[in-house]
């Protein structure tokens, strides 16, 4: 069943009931004002950090669900509702939400009253901008009520939902004209504010949240809007709010456009204040200093129009057309083709939010992940290799003179953190994967000479090759008793804590350890360490490094040796050695007999292929893992909790990583099959969790049909098929990956670019697109047999051939290929 479509000329995702399987949303904001909405107008804004600066505030796990947002309030005769349906919950007579590329609007109707909503944050501006049209479609006048509502968070997302002792008395609020200023522990320690305004004069207000609901009323029917006429209210500690009471008669056919700016300020600490109060203005207590508005009246008079607001709005349109038009893909197939646009936007958004703030990731548990931001860079790095430079830096800058990592860093400080445990032993390898790919991407081989401190010591420095060569080393440096790495607290799979043995149900298994780490070995992070050394060897070599890269080619030989020797169980790649000694991931198991991410990473990185090895893993995927709706991580599920293997058996058959379908790792399975010679099996794979080719089955899948989950439920789960954890998974990164390098066939190299495309057989014909270090490539594939030879032919610009490698000449701009597969 479809809860909307793909409006593809609009490139907007467009819902047609409020009442999808479950909130369906969009992320605002691409610098450091970010806001989540949802298709009820749901959600919250945050700067910089959802946890350190949360503006306003969402309650996690209500009921029902996702009950906190940016809310509007239609007053009309009688008729009392919302644009975005929540929080009235009337019923429309019209009702639309759009999702595009950094906004959001919503387009509803009832009793001939039209309300158009557009929310986005605009480009360079510390805000998320509101514009609610009205429209009369009836036949008489209306006098209409329009009220705003959003609740302050008091900055610190964790301590606002637990410290209540403190904070039922710390809010503060100042009021003027159409702005309303939430001003909570600015007088100590906060040099920031946020503001809500509208650029209209209000008939009334409201911000204490009390005297807007009444004690005992919820969002969907406030006591104010009962009695028609706002209680003016001041907030004085308890739960400050900002909301705005707006009339206007409208003639049949007029319609009236507001302007709402949810701003953020920061001041300098030596000009925090005001000289005077403002005539006119109200606040918590008349005896204190009042807030510095200068920057805030300036964001409000920068989109004080909808002329301004539509210029904003234009100039967003335009840079993510921008940041789109980088790889394109036309095929005829269009839930491919929007794939690879959605997939894209999707990339952006988890760079911006790494894991913190989703419907699912709260915010407040987790920081910038070292692995998974290292992952999240393969996905952006052509549309914004700046900002994956920047991200990098940051990573390394928390590395450990050891080569080993913190898990996280928070982005505000930028430090890292052991809140969810460190020494995860996987964690250096996804630097070297991530430099290498911003430096095949852009060829800034300065960025290997660029000083990067350790541990965030700015007096304890070294280049960015040298952190790689500690990462590097520091895998070779620790292997255990079968010549494998040795795992640490885990790898890839946060879940299989080897050394955790917890047996108390109060410990994290992300930060428990009870053994000395001697023994468990990851065969994973084995497959790791030769699948990044071509990286390795190829910026050992940028830099003159020719010893280096020998050795490393040399060390992965051996590696993929030993591998073959202690990490093959006959059919497939074994997975790991417990504590013990004992396999994970054989067939001499009981559970847990094969698990897809060696199968992947031996596949993609092609181990023991001279024995055969990748094919048979592959068809080992196929026999034990593949379902219809994705490949589970594991098979069979563990039914007991094994306290060597730790959180991996914590969940039910079918659930996260006990047998899930994690769809992050699928695409490993796309690549190895693409690598082995087999692209219609790829193709298979990738359109079994590809979200657009899930739309008809939104009943089942549940989650957005627009975005990647992490997890679908496995085939041992009653939900089978059933989405969770959308958006902010390394998912997006990967299946990016596949799709443009694999599945298009175009890598950027360290010396040009690969196009080796292996494009389902359904596609004929196909025009790919690429931008790679500012030369704008097209190719027009002819695709007659996809697993055939691909023969390169040059159409038209300034480029040498060389098999699949294209190296582009000193005049080169604009380069036009033709690929022939047969
Ligand atoms: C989840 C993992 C996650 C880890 C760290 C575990 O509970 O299952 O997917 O990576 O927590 O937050
Ligand atoms: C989610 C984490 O963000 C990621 O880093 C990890 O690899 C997967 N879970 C698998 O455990």
């Amino acid at each position: 069943m479809k809860y909307g479509f793909f409006d593809d000329s609009a490139r907007e995702y467009a819902i047609l009931t409020p009442k999808t399987p479950y909130p369906w949303i969009n992320y605002l904001g691409n610098e450091k004002f970010f806001s989540l909405v949802s298709n009820t107008a749901g959600g919250y804004a945050f700067h910089t950090d959802a946890r350190l600066r949360r503006l306003t505030r969402y309650r996690y796990n209500d009921i029902p669900l996702d009950t906190n947002g940016r809310y509007f309030y239609l007053q009309d005769g009688d008729a009392l509702w919302s644009p975005g349906w929540k929080p009235v919950k009337a019923d429309l007579d019209s009702y639309e939400c759009r999702h595009g590329f950094g906004y959001t609007r919503f387009n509803s109707s009832k009793n001939g009253l039209r309300a158009k909503v557009l929310l986005f944050v605009p480009n360079g501006a510390d805000a998320e901008v509101q514009m609610v049209t009205l429209t009369n479609e009836s036949r008489a006048a209306k006098d209409v009520t329009l009220v705003s509502f959003v609740e302050w968070c008091l900055y610190n997302a964790l301590d606002d939902c637990t410290n209540f002792q403190r904070n039922f008395s710390t809010g503060e609020v100042e009021i003027l004209g159409g702005a309303i200023y939430h001003k909570t522990e600015y007088r100590e320690r906060r040099n920031h504010y946020a503001f809500y305004s509208v650029n209209a004069t209000p008939v009334g207000f409201d911000t204490d949240r009390e005297s807007f609901l009444g004690l005992y009323n919820g969002l969907e029917a406030p006591q104010t809007l009962l009695d028609g006429k706002s209680a003016n209210s001041v907030a004085d500690g308890w739960s400050p709010i900002a909301s705005h009471r707006l009339r206007c008669t409208l003639a049949p056919g007029e319609s009236k456009t507001y302007v709402f700016v949810l701003g953020y300020v920061e001041n300098d600490p030596a000009d925090k204040w005001a000289p005077a109060p403002e005539p006119g203005l109200l606040q918590t207590n008349p005896r204190m200093r009042v807030l510095n508005k200068a920057k805030a009246l300036a964001l409000q008079e920068r989109f004080s129009t909808p002329e301004k607001v539509m210029a904003a709005f234009d100039e967003l349109r335009a840079f993510w057309d921008g940041l789109l038009s980088r790889f394109t893909l036309q095929t005829g197939n269009a839930r491919l083709d929007r794939m690879a646009l959605w997939n894209q936007y999707q990339c952006v958004v988890t760079y911006n939010f790494a894991r913190s703030a989703s419907y699912f990731e709260s915010g407040i548990g987790r920081g910038i992940g070292f692995r998974d931001t290292s992952q999240d860079m393969l996905g952006v790095v052509h549309q914004i290799p700046e900002r994956a430079r920047e991200r990098l830096f940051d990573v390394a800058s928390t590395q450990f003179e050891d080569g080993s990592a913190y898990h996280q860093f928070q982005p505000l400080t930028k430090r890292g953190n052991a809140d969810i445990g460190s020494h995860f032993n996987d964690d250096p390898l996804w630097l070297v994967l991530g430099v290498g790919g911003y430096v095949r991407e852009s060829g800034d081989t300065g960025f290997l000479r660029v000083q990067v401190p350790f541990d965030n010591d700015a007096s304890n420095t070294a280049t960015m090759f040298e952190h790689l060569r500690r990462s590097y080393h520091y895998t070779l440096d620790h292997l255990g008793p079968h010549g494998l790495p040795l795992i640490g607290r885990a790898d890839w799979n946060d879940c299989l804590n080897l050394n955790c043995f917890s047996t108390d149900p109060n410990d994290s298994f992300q930060t428990c350890t009870n053994k000395d780490g001697a023994n468990a070995e990851s065969v994973m992070i084995a497959q790791m360490f030769v699948y990044v050394t071509p990286d390795y060897a190829a910026m050992c070599r940028l830099l003159g490094l020719e010893d280096e890269a020998r050795f490393a080619e040399d060390a992965a030989k051996k590696m993929a040796k030993q591998i073959c020797e202690t990490g093959w169980d006959g059919e497939w790649y074994l997975r790991a050695y417990d504590d013990f000694g004992h396999k994970i991931g054989s067939k001499e198991c009981e559970d847990g007999k094969i698990f897809i991410e060696t199968q992947g990473f031996g596949t993609m990185a092609q181990i023991g292929a001279d024995r055969g090895y990748p094919l048979k893993a592959l068809d080992s995927v196929k026999k034990h893992l593949d379902t219809q709706y994705g490949i589970v991580i594991l098979d069979p599920p563990y039914r007991d909790y094994h306290v060597e293997l730790g959180e991996v058996s914590s969940y039910p058959p079918g659930y996260k990583e006990n047998a899930g379908v994690f769809c992050h790792n699928n695409p490993w399975i796309i690549i190895g099959e693409i690598r082995s010679g087999r692209p219609a099996d790829a193709w298979e794979h990738y359109t079994k969790i590809a979200p657009s080719f899930l739309e008809d089955i939104s009943d089942i899948h549940r989650l957005e049909p627009y975005v990647y989950a992490q997890m679908v439920a496995g085939k041992a789960a009653r939900r089978h098929g059933e989405a969770k954890n959308s958006w902010l998974t390394g998912t997006a990164a990967w299946n990016f990956v596949a799709l443009s390098q694999w599945i298009c066939g175009i890598r950027a190299g360290y010396d040009g670019l690969t196009v080796e495309p292996r494009l389902p057989a359904e596609v004929r014909h196909a025009t790919i697109g690429r931008v790679f270090r500012g030369v704008k490539y097209t190719v027009e594939v002819v695709n007659e047999n996809p697993a055939g030879a691909v023969t390169l032919e040059l159409v038209s610009g300034d480029a040498a051939i060389d098999g699949t490698l294209v190296v582009p000449g000193p005049t080169a701009d604009v380069i036009t290929l033709r690929a022939l597969v047969r």
